[in-house]
């Protein structure tokens, strides 16, 4: 099992030691423009080899697509990150002629291969490249409501004072401070509906903390997070490479599923050896269809800054 890692920055590189260190890959090739960044990450995070345990053989390149040839999955996280007060969406202009430039790249040296996008705005970056390559739509999937969901489980937590272990929730629509819709009637304290344990303000305060929860970190960090943004995209990878057909919301592109079509936007999908296995249409109430429907729209206009 091969995977490459486009941009060695910091949400790159935690995925590439996450990847690596649940040992599952052969191989972790990471990729990066600045001269020998992705060579100095990788052999530093191969030092740590012996001390975490994993044979997972991880290499750098400066730019040399040629080192990605065969990959079962990449990874793409290269573009520029937020910094406090932007959105999401400001960054298109920049990262749209990455992401397509990058895209086009590895399939020519990986024409099987499995991309997973993480440079923002995620799910029109996502679109973009199922508009510019001739990759299968399942082949093709953005990374955004894992992530969503994993904050959203943690604010849950916090709200309950209960263990993360003991919490399940899912995050779907657009990775966009607006455009998120925590699933919060279907969120569970160990199969207990959380609304039997909190108020509905407080479970108003968890979905608004959840929407802004990229946001907060910036704030915090002065750039965009990257652990759980390499937590997130390594867990689906691992799910792709392992085949095991866990569900994540994925940004996937849609043709009619919710009743939307044409736009890439996060919704619960079946991963596997195929990437997006399945499309789980899942039962929404009429004010998570309202909402779902409003996010796609924000989608929709965002991708239509797109040159394509
Ligand atoms: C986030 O929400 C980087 O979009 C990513 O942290």
């Amino acid at each position: 099992m091969k995977v490459t890692v486009v941009g060695a920055g910091a949400v790159g590189a935690s995925c590439a030691e996450y990847v690596a260190i649940k040992d599952f890959a052969s191989e972790v090739v990471i990729l990066d423009i600045k001269e020998g960044f992705a060579e100095g990450k990788a052999m530093d995070l191969m030092q740590t080899a012996s001390l975490n345990g994993f044979d997972t053989k991880i290499t750098g390149s400066t730019n040399d697509y040629s080192k990605t040839a065969n990959s079962d999955v990449c990874v793409i996280t290269s573009g520029i990150p937020r910094k406090p007060g932007m959105t999401r969406e400001e960054l298109i202009g920049i990262n749209a002629g990455i992401v397509k430039s990058v895209s086009a790249s590895l399939i020519e040296h990986s024409p099987n291969t499995i991309i997973i996008v993480v440079s923002n705005p995620m799910d029109t970056m996502t679109y973009l490249v199922h508009k510019t390559t001739s990759l299968s739509k399942n082949r093709i999937i953005g990374m955004g409501g894992a992530l969503d969901s994993a904050r959203f489980k943690y604010r849950l937590a916090e709200a309950l004072g209960a263990p993360i272990s003991d919490v399940d929730g899912m995050v779907i629509g657009g990775h966009s401070d607006k455009g998120m819709v925590p699933l919060i009637g279907k969120a569970v304290r160990n199969s207990v509906s959380v609304s039997e344990f909190l108020s509905e303000e407080r479970m108003d305060q968890v979905v608004q903390d959840t929407k802004v929860g990229g946001a907060t970190l910036t704030g915090l960090l002065g750039t965009s997070a990257w652990y759980a943004p390499g937590a997130a995209v390594s867990a689906m990878v691992q799910a792709i490479a392992c085949d095991t057909k866990k569900i994540f919301p994925c940004s996937a592109l849609l043709d009619g599923e919710f009743g939307l079509n044409d736009l890439s936007i996060g919704v619960p999908c079946v991963l596997g050896a195929n990437g997006i296995e399945k499309i789980v249409e899942i039962s929404l109430s009429d004010a998570e269809k309202a909402k779902l429907a409003e996010s796609a729209e924000g989608v929709k206009k965002t991708n239509g800054l797109l040159e394509l």
